[in-house]
């Protein structure tokens, strides 16, 4: 939980109605949102189909609307038949969106390279072409490991063309979470680049395939096509290696794209659970583009002359929702940007949204905090310095936000001219659920407010019944949803146990705990389960537990989060080692060690902040270990609760000590 937590409970603000926005909103005021509202609960099925016959261009159109006789396993428009890419970039052609500007593209060096509708059109279809003609087809499984660039866009966007599924890694993550994805996802062919660039250095991107891909089941993999993005040294396998710019020679502009059924997995996004290896979150094509491109209309308030930033990486799902699929769906014209928020200084983003004269933007809490941090320490950085005053709506996602940091953000960012929007939604959920509207939803600090016309969201009880007003609980959706997962990619069962147990009747269980106020307003108090959050990344205590554990010195190992003021959670590791308990610089030492295989292991967001040896570490006479105590120890909170049980109670002294 974050440690705004306490100061959400008595957060009695209320913000807006927005008029200057609501003015020429797409649902303006609360009165149009409930009518919207009311029509979906009325008759949701109604309510889909007519929103998937207005917003989407059929190859054939679906006479059913929802299949529920497999639940969980729901199917939307399932007769239907689409093409995403075509959703995407061919509605435009024959409009004058096609010659506006899709992306800005600005690298980490800050040089801009901008590219209309038309220009993206015809670099999808060469590259689908490419990869059509190395004897790829619908239905085989891509993996893409690129660095926020408009290749990553076309790589995605030419493989929802062909109907070939994408499962997109993030650049952040190890050689080891890689092999595991291409080996769970079946993968021929991958996508990267040879290395990417942030904040001024250069990381390496093709060394960690060719280490994925020596390890078995690599082998699997035909392919590997490589985006020259500095010219860093590569090495090179023959046969299997090809050159972006040299597959793409001489391919036609036109490729014509592959209708596929409404339900075709348009891509698998492996995201982290409460327990075992991360699960590859399976979408479908339709459903999924619909409610993307919703989201853009209803949420963000698109329009024709916004100049739209989503400041996520297109390896997480905020990345594919809301920079590749749903603003080209909607025709906007959107930043992408290659770098970090602090390089070449704190006031990047700033400088950027005037630079560019950014209309909408949308980050994450941990980027605001961070940049609260920075402005308050150096004047320069601070975006009262900036001009701003084009922005309109201003939004957050990923993890809670404090009140503090909104009121900033409010304040300093949106001037108090603009609404800001605390989207909440997951992976699982493939677009926003529970967000305000910028033209209609007053706003309380700290609160993602209401749900989206037909999401029937609730917090309910451990026996699936709805609480009280003000009482905690888990949040739930009681009905489906045309974007939500459709299953975990190899897993079925898990799937079904993982997010419809039948203790709650069949209810969608999203993994957070919650609360509405007497207004109905939802207030998300973080997860339920052993899922951490730690600068917006979804991880699993037992996926870092497990890495930790397979470092040769290191007998057993418990993982548990502690607040944090700006990554909202931090990884507190405690540790048994294999040889006698380490002090001074040996435990540092070791401690280094430890994260360092951690970064190998899955990559360097899930290195430990604090790591605490122990001889052994705390567990009831039955051998659990008490993690709800190693969660008060690692905030060096007092220890209240009786310890009469602990094996050993002499270890909570040992463990007190960070490294
Ligand atoms: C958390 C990111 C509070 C939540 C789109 C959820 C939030 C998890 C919010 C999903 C928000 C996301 N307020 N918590 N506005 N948005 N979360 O899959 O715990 O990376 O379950 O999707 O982030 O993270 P994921």
């Amino acid at each position: 939980m974050s440690s705004g937590i306490e100061s959400v409970l008595t957060e009695t603000r209320v913000f807006g109605p927005f008029e200057r926005v609501a003015a020429t909103a797409h649902i303006s005021g609360m009165d149009a949102y409930r009518a919207l509202y009311d029509e979906a609960d009325r008759d949701p099925e109604g309510f889909w189909a007519r929103q998937a016959r207005e917003n989407l261009i059929w190859d054939k159109p679906f006479t059913t609307v929802l299949d529920e006789s497999n639940k969980p396993f729901y199917r939307w428009f399932p007769d239907g038949e689409l093409n995403v890419s075509a959703n995407c970039l061919d509605r435009h052609l024959g409009t004058p969106v096609a010659d506006k500007t899709a992306i800005i593209f600005e690298a980490d060096d800050g040089e801009v390279t901008r590219i209309t509708y038309r220009e993206l059109h015809a670099r999808v279809c060469q590259l689908a072409n490419a990869i059509k003609s190395l004897g790829y087809q619908t239905g085989d499984r891509a993996i893409i490991y690129l660095p926020m660039s408009i290749e990553a866009v076309v790589a995605m966007q030419a493989c929802a063309r062909l109907g070939i599924t994408h499962s997109v890694v993030f650049g952040g993550f190890s050689s080891k979470s890689l092999h595991e994805r291409c080996v769970d996802v079946g993968a021929t062919l991958v996508i990267t680049a040879d290395e990417q660039r942030r904040g001024g250095r250069a990381i390496p991107l093709k060394r960690a395939v060719d280490e994925a891909l020596s390890q078995p089941g690599g082998e699997a993999v035909r392919h590997v096509i490589v985006y020259r993005r500095t010219g860093g040294a590569v090495d090179w396998n023959e046969g299997r290696d090809l050159w972006l710019h040299d597959v793409l020679e001489g391919q036609s502009n036109e490729c014509a794209p592959v209708p596929v059924n409404a339900e075709h997995p348009l891509f698998i996004l492996y995201t982290s659970g409460s327990t075992g290896k991360p699960k590859g979150v399976q979408h479908s094509s339709a459903g999924y583009l619909l409610m993307c491109l919703l989201t853009m209309k209803w949420t963000f308030d698109i329009k024709n002359d916004d100049i739209f930033w989503c400041t996520a990486d297109v390896g997480w799902v905020t990345g594919h929702s809301y920079i590749v699929y749903g603003p080209l769906a909607a025709g906007a014209t959107q930043i992408m940007f290659e770098g970090v928020p602090t390089y070449p200084t704190p006031a990047r983003f700033w400088e950027m949204i005037q630079r560019h004269q950014c209309t909408i933007f949308y980050t994450a809490p941990t980027a605001i905090r961070s940049l609260i941090k920075a402005a308050e320490s150096n004047e320069e950085h601070h975006p009262r310095k900036f001009d701003l005053t084009s922005l309109r709506i201003i939004g957050s996602v990923g993890e809670p936000i404090n009140p503090e940091a909104w009121m900033w953000y409010f304040t300093n960012v949106g001037r108090e001219r603009c609404p800001v929007l605390d989207t909440w939604w997951q992976t699982e959920t493939g677009v926003h659920m529970i967000t305000p509207l910028p033209g209609a939803t007053p706003l309380k600090p700290g609160s993602c407010t209401l749900p989206l016309p037909g999401i029937d969201a609730a917090v309910v009880d451990e026996s699936g019944r709805e609480v009280e007003p003000g009482r905690g609980g888990f949040l739930v959706v009681k009905r489906p949803w045309p974007a939500m997962i459709r299953t975990i990619w190899g897993d079925p069962e898990r799937f079904k146990k993982s997010y419809f147990p039948p203790e709650h009747n069949g209810y969608y269980l999203a993994g957070d705990g919650a609360q509405r106020d007497t207004d109905g307003y939802f207030w998300i108090m973080g997860r339920i389960d052993d899922v951490l959050n730690v600068s917006g990344h979804r991880l699993g205590t037992m996926e870092v537990e497990s890495a930790m554990v397979a470092h040769p010195l290191v007998a057993e190992a418990a993982v548990v989060g502690r607040p944090d003021a700006t990554t909202g959670e931090a990884v507190v590791a405690f540790v048994v080692l294999k040889r006698p308990l380490p002090q001074g610089d040996e435990a540092n030492e070791i401690a280094r060690e430890l994260r360092d295989w951690v970064g190998r292991e899955i990559g360097p967001i899930a290195k430990p902040r604090e790591i605490r040896f122990g001889e052994n570490l705390p567990k009831t006479r039955s051998g659990k270990i008490m993690r709800r105590l190693l969660r008060l120890v690692a905030q060096d909170q007092p220890i209240t609760q009786d310890v009469s049980t602990l094996e050993n109670p002499a270890i909570l002294t040992q463990l007190s000590q960070s490294y």
